[in-house]
């Protein structure tokens, strides 16, 4: 331990996602957990996250480049490295080195964005015996937990079949667009991205190990045409100076939100990262419209479909098991990453968990809602990482670089098969890693 018996982190990427995880080390678990190095390929952003953390009482910590990783962590010495880079792609590199320097590691989803990497990640962890953990919040929301232990518990025997759609709507899922996201190289596309959240969630609700997939996929939306449609002429590469911005329900205005401002912006001379480029491009390479279907071990069959411009954010799901079924869905606020606003929180009255047990009425349950980050899961997830003294979870909701690569790597099947239009095994992909 360091100063005062607290554990040391350092957090490499320091972007919109980065702040939940120094607020905490900065307040709630100031006791236990400090924060010794910051790296990024931004000494901007670093600037700022420095300012952020001696406004929160926090001393101001050494920055480091890329470049520097490793002396960063032979002069800092933690224990632990949190990984919040974007794009996604960039996380095995950090989470492997850090493990050959004697770190655990605690990384933001998806862990990694291709099969290659993903086995490089199981290697190390096996090569080091160091720990991995992805910080999977959307299990910790309590609806879902709530889902978790009634499947657990029986309450519809043995599951089936899933029917899964996830809704991202036109203003938070269009930001996906915008971005780096926009790259299969960099994210995985949504199906790697977005989708290692909810693979994840199915393969921890059925407890069962995905085997293999098929996807279908394609760009609807967001598109040239989509924008023609509009009357949208004169776009631009980007939101900042824009032709058609009085006219386009997608302009970001990045200087009229200070948080987006301070973070990007004013940053973008450091390394041409423009936070607004325009979610009509042809160079779009991703899909906002996914449809996967995948088998897993014990038989059971998922059927998902991911959409990104939808006129609400939720989800609606149904199990369909030996002994009835459970239906649930859910809506979300909407935001914009980084904005400064609780990203993804559960709206009241929107949330509606149904059981019909085999030759029964339907009966309505009380969900259990919370306040939060993405439908109340970020507060708890964030116990769970730095809490000394969390009490042993029965829902076994920490999870590591197991589920880690069983998540991404449904993502990375599905997009293999839109490209190949086969099935994908997921055996195939991991070869003989470590699991
Ligand atoms: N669990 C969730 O609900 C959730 C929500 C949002 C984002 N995320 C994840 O958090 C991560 C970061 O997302 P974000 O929205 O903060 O992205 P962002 O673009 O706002 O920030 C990314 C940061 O990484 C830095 N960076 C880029 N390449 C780097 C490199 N090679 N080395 C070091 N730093 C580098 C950038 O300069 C930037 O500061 C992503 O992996 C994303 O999937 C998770």
């Amino acid at each position: 331990m360091g100063q005062c018996g607290k554990k040391r982190y350092v957090q490499v990427g320091v972007g919109g996602r980065s702040s939940m995880y120094t607020k905490a080390i900065a307040g709630e678990y100031k006791e236990v957990a400090e924060l010794v190095a910051l790296c990024d390929i931004n000494p901007g952003r670093m600037e700022v996250k420095n300012r952020q953390l001696q406004e929160s009482g926090h001393p101001a910590v050494p920055m480091y480049a890329p470049d520097q990783f490793d002396r960063m962590i032979a002069e800092t010495k933690p224990h632990t490295v949190i990984v919040t880079t974007g794009p996604d792609a960039t996380h095995c590199d950090y989470i492997c080195r850090a493990m050959e320097l004697g770190c655990d590691v605690v990384t933001e989803k998806p862990m990694t964005t291709d099969d290659a990497r993903c086995r490089k990640i199981l290697q190390t962890v096996k090569k080091t015996g160091r720990s991995c953990q992805v910080t999977f919040n959307y299990r910790y929301s309590p609806p879902r937990s709530q889902v978790k232990e009634l499947l657990a518990g029986g309450a519809i025997g043995e599951i089936c079949s899933v029917d899964f759609a996830w809704l991202l709507d036109t203003r938070h899922g269009a930001d996906y667009f915008r971005r780096w996201h926009r790259k299969l190289a960099n994210s995985g596309s949504l199906l790697v991205h977005k989708s290692t959240h909810h693979f994840d969630l199915v393969n921890w609700w059925l407890d069962d190990v995905p085997e293999d997939v098929f996807c279908h996929a394609a760009k609807s939306y967001y598109t040239p045409a989509t924008a023609d449609r509009m009357g949208l002429a004169g776009r631009g590469e980007r939101c900042l100076g824009c032709g058609a911005k009085d006219k386009c329900r997608f302009y970001l205005d990045l200087a009229g939100n200070e948080h987006l401002k301070t973070l990007y912006l004013d940053n973008e001379k450091y390394d041409g990262y423009f936070r607004d480029r325009c979610v009509f491009s042809a160079d779009i390479d991703i899909w906002d419209t996914m449809s996967v279907s995948v088998r897993y071990r014990r038989g059971a069959l998922l059927s998902y479909q991911l959409h990104a411009f939808s006129p609400y954010e939720g989800y609606r799901i149904a199990f369909n098991g030996t002994k009835g079924r459970l239906e649930h869905s859910a809506c979300e606020n909407t935001y914009i990453n980084g904005d400064g606003t609780i990203p993804g929180e559960l709206s009241k009255n929107k949330v509606t968990l149904t059981l019909i047990p085999e030759f029964a009425s339907p009966q309505a349950l009380e969900p259990r809602i919370a306040a939060g980050g993405h439908g109340g899961g970020d507060p708890i997830l964030l116990a769970d990482i730095f809490d000394p003294n969390a009490p042993a979870d029965p829902l076994k909701r920490k999870a590591f670089h197991r589920e880690g690569a069983y998540s991404c790597m449904v993502g990375v099947a599905a997009y293999k098969s839109v490209q190949s239009g086969q099935a994908v095994r997921i055996d195939n992909l991991l070869a003989d890693a470590p699991l």
